[in-house]
C-alpha cells in the first residue's frame, strides 16, 4: 500500500517553512522515484479559526492514518487569550499523545559552516554531536490534577502535576540508551532527583535499564547543571535523555550551540516507528510573514522522517548532505547570517536544498 504523509502547517511561520519542506519531499519522489502521497490538515490556531478547535477530528483521523507526519508550528498571540484547552499548543499536545509519541529526539549538530554563528566560541562548539532524547507523553505536561482553583480566603492557586510511571521511565531509557548502543555509547539521565520524587524514581528505573546496555556508559546530572555544561562544555555529551519539561528546555538551550533554532530538527516516535517530524522551534510571530524564516530545522525533520519512519535512510543521508552544500555555497537565512556570507529568503533557501539534492549522487 502507498505511504501516506500528513502536512500539518500550523501557523505563523508553520506554512512557510513547511512549504520548503514539501519542495524537498516532491523533489524526492520526482526525482529519486520515492512513493508516498502527501495530504494536508488543519491544526493549532489555523484549525480553531476554521473549525473552533485546534484538533479537529479529521486531522486526527489523519495523523493516525499516516505512516509519518510533518508539523510546522502552532500558536500565536491572536490565540494567547483563550482558555488552555483550546488553545493551538493543544492541537500539538494532542496529536502527540493519542498516537502515544512518547519518544521525542533531538539531534543538536553543529554544521561545521555554521561555526562563526554560534554565540559560543568556536572551540567550544566546534564537532558538536549530541543526541537530546525527551520524554514526551508524561511527566508535567498531562499529570492530573492540574488547573487554577480559588482558595477560602479568596486568592487564586495554579498547580500542575509531575508523575512518571516506571513504565513510562523504562521505555524512553531503553530507546536512548539503544540510540547510544549506534552512537558513543555514553548516555547522561538529566532530572531533579535531589529535590522532586518523581524524577528520584526516574533516577532509579534508568539505573535498572543501564543493566540490559552494560557497554553503555551512565551517568547523572542535575537538571540545572546540565543547563550551565550545556553552554560550559557540550561536547562531553552524547545521548541525553530526560524528562518532557527539562527537554523541553535543555533542547532550545542546545539549539543556541548550533548557531540558530531553526537549525534543530525532531522526530517524535512511538513504540514502533510511526512518528511526527517537525522543528523544535515554534511559529515565531515576530518574523512570520517576512519570508525570512530558516527552513532548514524542518527539512532536516524530513530527513529524520525518510530514516525513522519511511525506511529511505539513502536518500535521508543526501538530504542532510545537500543541506552542508548549501551552507558551503554561503547561502544564509538572517538568523543563521555572517558578514561575508549571502543572505537569502524562506523560499531560495527551500530551492537551494533541492537543487543541490537533484544534483547530488545517491
Ligand atoms: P519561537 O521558537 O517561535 O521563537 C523564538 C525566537 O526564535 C524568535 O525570535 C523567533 O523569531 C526565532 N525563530 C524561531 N524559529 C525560527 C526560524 N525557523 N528561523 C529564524 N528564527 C526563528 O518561540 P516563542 O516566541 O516562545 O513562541 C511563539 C509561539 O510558538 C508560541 O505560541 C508558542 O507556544 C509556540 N511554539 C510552538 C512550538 C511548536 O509548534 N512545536 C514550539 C515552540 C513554541
Ligand atoms: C516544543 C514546544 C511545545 C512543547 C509547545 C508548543 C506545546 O515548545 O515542541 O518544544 O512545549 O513541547
Ligand atoms: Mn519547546
Amino acid at each position: 500500500m502507498r505511504k501516506k504523509v500528513a502536512i500539518l502547517a500550523g501557523d505563523g511561520i508553520g506554512p512557510e517553512i513547511t512549504a520548503e519542506a514539501v519542495k524537498v519531499l516532491t523533489a524526492l519522489q520526482e526525482h529519486w522515484g520515492l512513493d508516498w502521497v502527501m495530504e494536508s490538515g488543519l491544526i493549532g490556531g489555523a484549525a480553531y479559526d476554521a473549525t473552533g478547535t485546534p484538533l479537529p477530528d479529521d486531522t486526527l483521523a489523519l495523523a493516525q492514518d499516516s505512516d509519518a507526519i510533518l508539523l510546522g508550528a502552532v500558536g500565536g498571540p491572536k490565540w494567547e487569550t483563550l482558555d488552555i484547552s483550546i488553545r493551538p499548543e493543544k492541537g500539538l499536545l494532542g496529536i502527540r499523545s493519542a498516537l502515544q509519541l512518547f519518544a521525542n529526539l533531538r539531534p543538536a549538530i553543529l554544521y561545521p559552516q555554521l561555526v562563526g554563528a554560534s554565540t559560543l566560541k568556536p572551540e567550544v562548539v566546534s564537532g558538536l554531536d549530541i543526541m537530546i532524547v525527551r520524554e514526551l507523553t508524561g511527566g508535567i505536561y498531562f499529570g492530573q490534577p492540574r488547573g487554577v482553583q480559588r482558595l477560602e480566603n479568596g486568592e487564586r492557586e495554579g498547580f500542575n502535576t509531575l508523575v512518571y510511571k516506571e513504565s513510562e521511565i523504562r521505555r524512553i531509557a531503553q530507546v536512548a540508551f539503544t540510540i547510544a548502543m549506534k552512537r558513543g555509547r555514553r548516555v547522561c539521565s538529566v532530572d531533579k532527583a535531589n529535590v522532586l520524587e518523581s524524577t528520584e524514581l526516574w533516577r532509579e528505573v534508568v539505573n535498572e535499564v543501564a543493566k540490559e546496555f552494560p557497554e553503555v556508559e551512565l551517568s547523572h546530572m542535575y537538571v540545572d547543571n546540565a543547563a550551565m555544561q550545556l553552554v560550559r562544555a557540550p561536547k562531553q555529551f552524547d545521548v541525553l535523555v530526560t524528562t518532557n519539561m527539562f527537554g523541553d528546555i535543555l533542547s532550545d538551550c542546545a539549539a543556541m550551540l548550533t548557531g540558530s533554532i531553526g537549525m534543530l530538527p525532531s522526530a517524535s516516535l512511538d513504540q514502533s516507528g510511526k512518528g511526527m517530524y517537525e522543528p523544535i522551534h515554534g511559529s515565531a510571530p515576530d518574523i512570520a510573514g517576512q519570508g525570512i524564516a530558516n527552513p532548514l530545522a524542518t527539512i532536516l525533520s524530513v530527513a529524520m522522517m525518510l530514516r525513522y519512519s519511511l525506511n529511505e535512510s539513502a536518500p535521508a543521508t543526501c538530504l542532510e548532505k545537500a543541506v552542508g552544500t548549501v551552507l558551503d555555497r554561503g547561502l544564509r537565512t538572517p538568523d543563521i547570517y555572517s558578514p561575508g556570507m549571502s543572505q537569502v529568503s524562506t523560499g531560495a533557501m527551500g530551492d537551494a536544498v533541492v537543487e543541490a539534492l537533484i544534483n547530488t549522487p545517491d
